[in-house]
């Protein structure tokens, strides 16, 4: 019995998360044909996602990760976020896409949205494997988007619950919470 079984229940299994994602990938590489794209992976929980979806990408690219802590009000993100690792070259005339693994009240992209485009790069698109539309407090266009879901806590598959259930192979949720 695998270490999570008893916590964590399976919302989106393997199977339809890898499928799902050669779509995307394969929408990408239609998209971006002739550019040289570049995969900017928010960390930590992105990660999973932005290496499966890489590997679909029929295109080359490269690599970079943007690490983010948001202050908390109370429970929520307050929508003040603070980069804690940043990219390794200028952004300036790159084709930048941006890999989320969830958007929940949107301010965390809307945040670094701005501070990317700052930066002046030739293009800026966002990618999340999670949309949570009901708690969206910010509208943010997710051009390739993976799957809407209700607003459930999920884990699994680079998501958290107190930096534990990241390496669950699946998009999972706490058993109850
Ligand atoms: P916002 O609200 O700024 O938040 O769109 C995005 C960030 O909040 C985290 N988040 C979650 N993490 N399970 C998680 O493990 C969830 O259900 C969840 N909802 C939001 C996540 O870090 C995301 O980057
Ligand atoms: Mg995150």
């Amino acid at each position: 019995m695998a270490f999570y079984e008893k916590d964590v229940g399976t919302l989106i299994d393997e199977a339809k998360l890898q499928a799902r994602i050669r779509e995307l990938g394969a929408e990408i590489t239609r998209d971006y044909q002739g550019k040289e794209l570049t995969l900017v992976c928010v960390l930590k929980g992105s990660t999973f996602f932005a290496m499966d979806l890489a590997r679909n990408i029929d295109l080359p690219l490269t690599l970079e990760f943007l690490g983010v802590s948001s202050y908390q009000g109370g429970t929520e993100t307050t929508g003040e976020v603070r980069i804690t690792t940043d990219v390794s070259k200028p952004m300036a005339g790159k084709h930048l896409l941006v890999i989320e693994d969830i958007i929940d009240t949107g301010l965390t992209m809307g945040f670094l949205l701005e501070n990317l485009r700052a930066r002046h790069p030739a293009s800026v698109k966002v990618a999340s494997l999670l949309e949570k539309p009901s708690r969206a407090r910010t509208k943010v266009d997710i051009d390739y988007k993976g799957f809407v879901i209700d607003d459930v806590f999920v884990v699994g598959y680079g998501l958290d619950y107190a930096e534990k259930y990241r390496n669950v192979p699946f998009i999972g949720v706490m058993k109850g919470k």
